[in-house]
């Protein structure tokens, strides 16, 4: 497959120069595959990561039957709030102890096939002394990163935000891989009741593009993420239409700066209602909207489309998948959840050294059950009370 993509990138569509935005000055290639247009003396250059065949692989392995991402990338704030609602302190032991339990739970790697981390777990070792990256390969879990730095008030808008990071992204990402990353997290966020605005949308699907493109030309596979926030009262139409407008805008800019779409994962939001509306919508409904939206804004070259859970109870967000993958699809349909994998987890442990067996295994349960799902087998039986509990939180920062 890899060789086969190198062919593909080789042999690329050969567009003229005056198909380009006018006056773009177009970058020198860095290595790799470079096309020229034979004849015209206008030529239009193609060029592609020199880690393009990797990449692919990558999306691949990461994007492999019954398997997706547990999303472990809280930032230091966020996984403070969540030790704080076992009654931990936020101390970086604390946050070694839980995230050990997490990357060291038996067998995880066969439901789990990419691990997203905070820069701090990325360069951690566990309470044993190992490399939390070293432990990740041994369980044949891809280590990933989040490179975004956050979420920031967006002036000109109508109180939405913009995500920062875009400076001296490509010398981390450069980093991470020397360390063991093999890809990348950019998470922005649109949100409906504030607009979107043309603005808010514009600006989230061109940092995701570029962001994707210096990703990739490091070697670290991007996974694009713009978060459509669950906030609001409004219907599941309305969110469908806020999604389709944002992934135009997003593959637009992603085809612009020349992003292989062959090595990007994509974390999207599932089509539902607003948390606040008062009309739910059922797995199948979710399911219709949400593939609906796939089949007409996302190319089949797209490997993986891992769904973030965004609030959803860990059950529903389960539910929510396997209703999905009821038939083939062209692109893999899989998660990248953080709390729907991780919320069960982290109240069994409770911060004590004699529950890590106990959590490790309540984590087995969340993640099995959504290898299930994504080979639409999952039948919902035996799901504990607190699985069930919805975990929305009002302008929820990650
Ligand atoms: P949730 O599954 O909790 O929404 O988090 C996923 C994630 O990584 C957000 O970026």
């Amino acid at each position: 497959m890899a060789s086969a993509s190198a062919t593909l990138l080789k042999s690329s569509p050969i567009y003229d120069k005056s198909e380009w935005v006018k006056g773009q000055n177009l970058r020198q290639p860095s290595v790799s595959f470079v096309r020229c247009h034979p004849t015209s003396s206008s030529a239009f250059t193609v060029r592609a990561s020199s880690y393009a065949d990797e990449l692919v692989k990558t999306a691949k392995t990461i994007a492999s039957p019954g398997r997706g991402i547990l999303a472990m990338d809280e930032s230091n704030a966020t996984c403070g709030k969540r030790l704080a609602s076992i009654g931990l302190e936020n101390t970086e032991a604390n946050r070694q102890a839980y995230r050990t339990l997490l990357v060291s739970a038996p067998g995880l790697g066969e439901y789990i096939s990419g691990a997203i981390l905070f820069e701090e777990t990325l360069y951690q070792s566990t309470t044993d002394g190992k490399k939390m990256v070293d432990v990740l390969v041994e369980q044949k879990i891809v280590p990933g990163i989040k490179v975004d730095k956050g979420l920031v008030p967006l002036p000109g808008s109508n109180n939405e935000s913009w995500c920062q990071g875009l400076d001296g992204l490509s010398s981390r990402t450069a980093a991470y891989y020397q360390q063991g990353a093999r890809f990348a997290k950019w998470r922005t966020v649109v949100s409906i009741p504030n607009g979107p605005s043309a603005l808010a949308v514009k600006e989230a699907a061109w940092g995701l593009a570029r962001y994707a493109v210096i990703s990739q030309d490091s070697g670290l596979v991007p996974i694009v993420e713009p978060e459509i926030l669950l906030d609001g009262e409004h219907g599941i139409d309305r969110t469908f239409e806020v999604a389709q407008k944002v992934w135009a805008e997003v593959f637009f800019y992603l085809a612009e700066n020349n992003v292989m779409f062959e090595g990007i994962l994509l974390k999207p939001s599932m089509v539902t209602p607003g948390a606040e509306c008062k009309d739910k919508a059922t797995p199948q409904q979710v399911a219709d909207y949400t593939l609906k939206l796939l089949q007409r804004r996302i190319p089949p070259a797209v490997p993986g489309i891992m769904f973030l859970s965004g609030g959803q109870s860990e059950v529903e967000a389960t539910l929510n998948l396997n209703a999905m993958n009821q038939s083939p699809n062209p692109w893999h349909i899989s998660f990248s959840y953080a709390r729907a994998l991780q919320n069960t987890c982290l109240k069994t442990w409770g911060g004590r050294p004699e529950n890590v067996k106990a959590a490790q295994d309540t984590l087995l349960v969340r993640a099995k059950a959504n290898s299930l799902a994504q080979l639409g087998k999952y039948a919902g039986e035996g799901e504990s009370e607190e699985a069930k509990k919805g975990m929305f939180v009002k302008g929820y920062v990650y």
